[in-house]
Order: C-alpha cells, then sequence, then structure tokens
C-alpha cells in the first residue's frame, strides 16, 4: 500500500521536475529575448546585462604582478598575481572570512578592513614582490577589484552598488560608487593605491580561463547564485551611452548577465514546490530561475519534496523528523552526500538523516531510496536548466552555428559544478537534449579555477596603460 503511493507519488513527481527537450528550447528562446531587452533598456530596475567595459581578452603571453581584491559572499582574498606567459599564473594571497560585523555594519568598517588586508599583502605577506617604492607608498599601487554582488557600471573603474545580497546589508552602501568607496578608505589608512578596474565574478571567470584558453566565450558560475558572462558586440548594448558606442563601434565587450534574475512563471517549468519555495522567500517573485536551480535553494526544495511525501504517508512511514519544518536545514551538501554514497544499506545517507534530525523510527533503506531520487532529480533538472541558459548566451554570440568547426569553450566555476557529483554530465546530457550532436561534440565546459583573483588581475593589467 505505502510502496504503491510512494510509485505514484514518484511518478507525479517527475513529470513535474522533468524537464524536456521543447520546454528547454523555450527556455533558452525566452532568455535570449529577455537579454536583447536588458541590453536596451538603462535601468537600476533592471540590473542586466550590464555592461563590464572589458574590450579585450588576454591571449596568455601577459606577464608581470598584478594586485586583486576578490569580495565573495564568504571570504576577501587580496593576492598578489604573478602572470608567467604561456597561460601560467602564481597567486600569493591574504585571505580572510568576513566576519558579521562586517556584512551588517557600517559601509566604511568593511572597507577600512579591506584596505588593512591590502596593506598586510603589500608590506608583509607577499613585500618581496612588491617594489622598496611600492612598499613604502610613495609609488601607487594599482589593484582590480571582483565583487560578487550586482554593480551598475559606467566604467572599467565607475559603478553604483546595485544590492548585496547573500547576506550582506550594509548601512548606506546602496547607490554609493565602489571605486570611490575604495579610495576613500585608502585615504583613511594613508594608501597610496588606486583601483584600476572593478568586474563581476562571472567576467572574472570569462578572462581568467581566457587566459588559460584564449577560445574561451563564456564564464558561468554555479554556486551559491548562478550568473554568466559572455561577449557581445557594441553595436548590440543599446544602452551604452551614444558617444562610447560610436566610439567603440565594432568592438566586443564582456557582459554580465546577471542571468540570476531572468525568467518568469509565465514559461519556466515551476512546480507547486517552486511555489512554495518562493513564497517563503525574503525576497518574492525575485530570481525566479535561480531559484530552481542554485546551491542556496536546492537543499530547500529537497525539503518541501521529502515534507509533502510524508504528510501523504510515503517517507519514514508518515512521521515528520524532529528538526525537519526549519526552512534552509537540508542542505545542498546533504544531496551531494546521498549521491555520493554507495555504502551498504545506503548507512551513511542513513546516519547523515539520524545526525541532523529526530527520528522516532531510523530511516529505511527505502526511504533513502526514494530521497536518493528526489535528489537527483533536482539537481538534473538544475544541470538541464543551467544547460538551456548558457545555450541562450552561445545563440547570443552565434558559436552554435552550422559552418563553424570552432570549439564552443565555457569556463565553468563554483562550489555545485566542482563539487556535486555528476553534475558536470548532467550538463552536458542538457546540452544533448538541445543541441544535435555535431553542435554538441563543439562543447567544451572547463573548470575554471581563481577566476575571482586571477581574473581581477589579467582586468587591471589590461587596462593599467589606460589608467596609470
Ligand atoms: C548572484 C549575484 C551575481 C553573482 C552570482 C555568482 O547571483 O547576484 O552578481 O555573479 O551570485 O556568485
Amino acid at each position: 500500500m505505502v510502496a504503491a503511493k510512494a510509485a505514484a507519488l514518484l511518478d507525479a513527481f517527475d513529470s513535474s521536475f522533468n524537464v524536456r527537450k521543447h520546454h528547454l528550447e523555450l527556455i533558452r528562446e525566452a532568455f535570449v529575448n529577455e537579454g536583447i531587452r536588458a541590453l536596451e533598456t538603462d535601468s537600476d530596475e533592471i540590473p542586466a546585462m550590464i555592461p563590464s567595459y572589458v574590450n579585450s581578452l588576454p591571449t596568455g603571453n601577459e606577464k608581470g604582478t598584478f594586485i586583486s581584491l576578490d569580495l565573495g559572499g564568504t571570504n576577501c582574498r587580496v593576492a598578489a598575481v604573478q602572470l608567467l606567459g604561456d597561460g601560467k599564473v602564481e597567486v600569493l594571497e591574504v585571505k580572510s572570512a568576513v566576519s558579521g560585523d562586517f556584512r551588517l555594519g557600517k559601509v566604511e568598517s568593511l572597507f577600512n578592513w579591506m584596505a588593512e588586508l591590502v596593506i598586510e599583502l603589500v608590506t608583509v605577506k607577499g613585500r618581496h614582490l612588491f617594489s622598496p617604492s611600492e612598499v613604502d607608498g610613495s609609488e601607487t599601487i594599482y589593484l582590480g577589484v571582483t565583487w560578487s554582488f550586482p554593480v551598475n557600471q559606467t566604467d572599467i573603474n565607475r559603478g553604483k552598488i546595485l544590492r548585496m545580497g547573500k547576506g550582506f546589508s550594509l548601512v548606506n552602501a546602496d547607490g554609493r560608487d565602489l571605486v570611490e568607496l575604495f579610495h576613500e578608505a585608502f585615504e583613511r589608512k594613508g594608501m597610496n593605491a588606486r583601483v584600476s578596474a572593478i568586474i563581476n565574478d562571472t567576467v572574472g571567470t570569462l578572462v581568467a580561463h581566457a587566459y588559460q584558453n584564449p577560445l574561451a566565450r563564456i564564464g558561468v558560475i554555479i554556486a551559491t547564485g548562478t550568473n554568466a558572462a559572455y561577449i557581445e558586440k557594441v553595436d548590440n548594448i543599446v544602452k551604452l551611452p551614444k558617444n562610447y558606442r560610436s566610439k567603440h563601434a565594432h568592438e566586443s565587450m564582456v557582459i554580465n548577465s546577471e542571468i540570476d534574475i531572468f525568467g518568469s512563471p509565465a514559461y519556466l517549468p515551476v512546480t507547486e514546490y517552486d511555489v512554495q519555495l518562493m513564497a517563503g522567500s525574503a525576497q518574492p517573485n525575485f530570481q525566479h530561475y535561480e531559484k530552481m536551480m542554485s546551491g542556496m535553494y536546492m537543499g530547500e526544495l529537497t525539503r518541501l519534496v521529502i515534507t509533502d511525501f510524508v504528510d501523504k504517508g510515503a517517507l519514514f512511514g508518515g512521521v515528520h523528523p524532529g528538526g525537519f519544518d526549519v526552512p534552509y536545514s537540508f542542505q545542498t551538501a546533504f544531496m551531494s552526500a546521498i549521491e555520493r554514497d554507495f555504502t551498504a544499506g545506503h548507512s551513511d545517507s542513513i546516519n547523515l538523516l539520524t545526525d541532523n534530525y529526530e527520528f522516532l523510527n531510523k530511516p529505511t533503506e527505502r526511504d533513502v531510496e526514494i530521497i536518493h531520487h528526489i535528489v537527483k532529480t533536482i539537481s538534473t533538472r538544475s544541470a538541464h536548466l543551467a544547460a538551456a541558459t548558457t545555450s541562450s548566451l552561445i545563440q547570443k554570440q552565434d558559436l552554435h552555428r552550422d559552418d563553424s568547426t570552432e570549439p564552443i569553450v565555457i569556463g565553468i566555476n563554483g562550489s555545485v559544478y566542482e563539487h556535486y557529483p555528476f553534475y558536470e554530465e548532467r550538463l552536458m546530457a542538457g546540452f544533448e537534449l538541445i543541441y544535435p550532436q555535431n553542435v554538441c561534440s563543439r562543447i567544451k565546459v572547463e573548470l575554471a579555477r581563481d577566476g575571482g583573483t586571477v581574473g581581477a588581475a589579467l582586468v587591471a593589467m589590461l587596462c593599467s596603460s589606460k589608467n596609470k
């Protein structure tokens, strides 16, 4: 009886979560069209398709030592990046976790702290890499900054902070110029330092990967959040100021798509669980696509599905485990652990469940099999959706055209892509649903490590002649 109930529920679950070929193609086309609209609309309300003002990619032969500062959701990394040519780099970094006080306090405190990390790198840890006049402050040091949050950029070294997200809520940050905030902090600390470039982490991923493989045309991050950068013709970026467009006509520019905010329930295959997750979220009706697939949300979707199965008597004998009602308590890392569990009787998965929740009766092997099926389906949907949205950036650049034999090189980075088992294979399977074999065989998805650090140093280098 219970078995029949579970089988029927799993059938219904599968049919709502498996996204079919025609639906993936529809998402791809809708994202292409949303992208075109965002390239035409200059507004803080639609912070998508953000120009990076990065007009060239590295060739792999660049050399020299450059400084980068990379602020992500968890850490700030300040690095001396030695570009050795031939696509090779050496990185010496000072890394520190962003404390709660800096996430929620005054914007000046966060920037003072980041300035101190730069001082530590230049005068202590990386002292041997800098000239005496850079160390004593008589010569200006230049750095590239990677900012993993949206910024409305108006030049390579100008841009307003739009919204922080990822647990940051700074006093007086929104609307402030990011580079001015750094320069004010450098002055307060008596430093002779300037920011020569600011980039999004996806722009860094693309630029850093291009240093290793000059054919790279797309940079993707699939982590807590998700996003992608690609190369666009300046002529198509209608929202750029007219004089900029005419001066740079026929050139290209890297675009931070902020693809995380694309998509609407009108065409995304949202399930009842996605609707529930959205309703319970701090920012309802925002980032529909990201909430269906990124690391921050997949675990929560799993928790909502399991709760429904328990309600209907198809899991845990119909008894809710203690603590399971806590939102976001079921992490995406639990899903990875369950998919990686090849132990006899699924003992690792059973221990993971009993370590984190209170059970009246220990979960059974069959419970774990059902949960395994659920997590596999949710992560497969994530990878297939990532393939559909990445393919919108392939289409946008016409990389799939039939008369080309060039590889379509995509640099990817992020905890989900790197650590979730079978994610890479599922992403490729998504491309196989969307494209014929002759296109799929040209798609090269390559791991792009250290995008934030190396990418910002490369951009600082690419524009150093312009700024120095
Ligand atoms: C979020 C941010 C975006 C960033 C992405 C990956 O979606 O809005 O700017 O690129 O996470 O870190």
